[in-house]
């Protein structure tokens, strides 16, 4: 590691990688010496959005990753380029941050996990949602047991998302997205996947899921629609909702126990809150304060500068590999369970 702050690499810089690159430079702990599109084009205007004068701009990825002014990586391209680029980022002995879903298949995640394992470099994944109060709050309250009994859980994503403006918004998105073979899936892995997440980490280990998907409205491949019910571990059931055909556009990650019941979602109004102990539904409108703190859709601000400080203490980040395995795998048992019209159970065996 060379000087005091994490010198970061970008490869793929088209939608997100602006918020990546945003988020390092307010940390004031990293400075991005290069950035890396196949597109390089994309990679130009981004160095020049930021001013970045000094950073080295390269076309091929494999020439960002030789390059020694390189610390650490953020991954922003296609999801099925997020196995082989993490790889070959680790056997160069860069630390990576890798954009939402790990990747494609659980076999992919697993070696990605070990080659930074075997290589020590920082396995990060962007599930920025996980940084939110409220959220770190209710994971607390449930492992407590302020829950009661563990009863239900709920993750819905009603998007809207149009062939015109995002499936075939330009070449680019119109060469990955909407493919099995690049995006992964659809609906399920790239949006709903946030929340699914939040369900799990909260709500803990699936036991066993049924669902369906469907494509509806889009020209694509992959499912823009599906549903899923599930039983936990500890016993409570669950369902997922996910979408990118509906309006109005709404989305919530709903925990009920016995005690008390929690709803989040990106719209601070549909925050709701019941507990046995206040005997009342607390709703933003009527209690203010403490519901002023649901932030659950956050920026990359939080992400990065936890994956800059993993790097410079040396300890793990907030969502390791291990962690961003679970909704990929989830996300998997139900694309499963729609092909073979049956129940699958976790762990998942590819
Ligand atoms: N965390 C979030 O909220 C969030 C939001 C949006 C996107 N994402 C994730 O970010 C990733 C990128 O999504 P996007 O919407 O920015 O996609 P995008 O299509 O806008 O950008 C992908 C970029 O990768 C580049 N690319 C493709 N192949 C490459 C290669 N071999 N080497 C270098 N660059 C290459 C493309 O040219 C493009 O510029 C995905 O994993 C997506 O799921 C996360």
């Amino acid at each position: 590691m060379g000087g005091e702050k994490v010198r970061v690499g970008v490869i793929g810089c088209g939608g997100i990688a602006a918020s990546h690159v945003s988020g390092y430079l307010k940390s004031g702990m990293a400075e991005i010496t290069a950035l890396a599109d196949s597109r390089v084009e994309r990679a130009k205007a981004l160095a020049e959005r930021f001013s970045l004068k000094h950073a080295s701009v390269y076309e091929n990825y494999e020439d960002l990753l030789k390059d020694r002014s390189v610390d650490a990586v953020s991954i922003c391209t296609p999801h099925h380029l997020h196995a082989e680029i993490t790889i070959k980022a680790a056997e160069h002995f860069k630390h990576v941050l890798c954009e939402k879903p790990i990747a494609i298949s659980l076999k992919q995640a697993d070696e990605m996990i070990s080659a930074c394992r075997k290589n020590g470099v920082k396995l990060a994944i962007v599930f920025q949602n996980r940084f939110s109060q409220d959220v770190q709050r209710v994971k607390r309250e449930f492992e407590n047991g302020d829950f009661g009994i563990p009863i239900y859980g709920e993750a819905v994503v009603k998007w809207y998302r149009e062939d015109k403006t995002y499936y075939h918004a330009d070449e680019v998105a119109k060469s990955w997205r909407g493919k099995w073979a690049t995006e992964g899936g659809g609906a399920l892995i790239n949006q709903t996947i946030h929340l699914v997440d939040l369900l799990q980490w909260i709500m803990g280990p699936v036991e066993y899921l049924y669902g369906i998907y469907d494509t509806r409205m889009h020209s694509i491949e992959t499912e823009d629609i599906a549903v899923s019910i599930l039983r936990f571990k500890s016993g409570a059931i669950g369902y997922i909702l996910g979408s990118v055909d509906l309006r109005p556009q709404e989305d919530w990650v709903a925990i009920y126990g016995s005690r008390k019941s929690v709803i989040i979602g990106s719209d601070k109004r549909v925050a709701r809150e019941w507990s046995e102990e206040s005997g009342t539904v607390v709703s933003k409108e009527s209690v203010g304060e403490r519901m002023e703190t649901v932030t659950p859709f956050l920026g990359h601000d939080e992400t990065v500068r936890d994956f800059i400080e993993s790097i410079l203490k040396d300890r793990p980040p907030a969502v390791p590999g291990e962690e961003a395995r679970k909704s990929l795998e989830i996300v998997l048992a139900i694309y499963r369970a729609h092909r073979t019209g049956s129940k699958v159970a976790l762990p998942l065996v590819e």
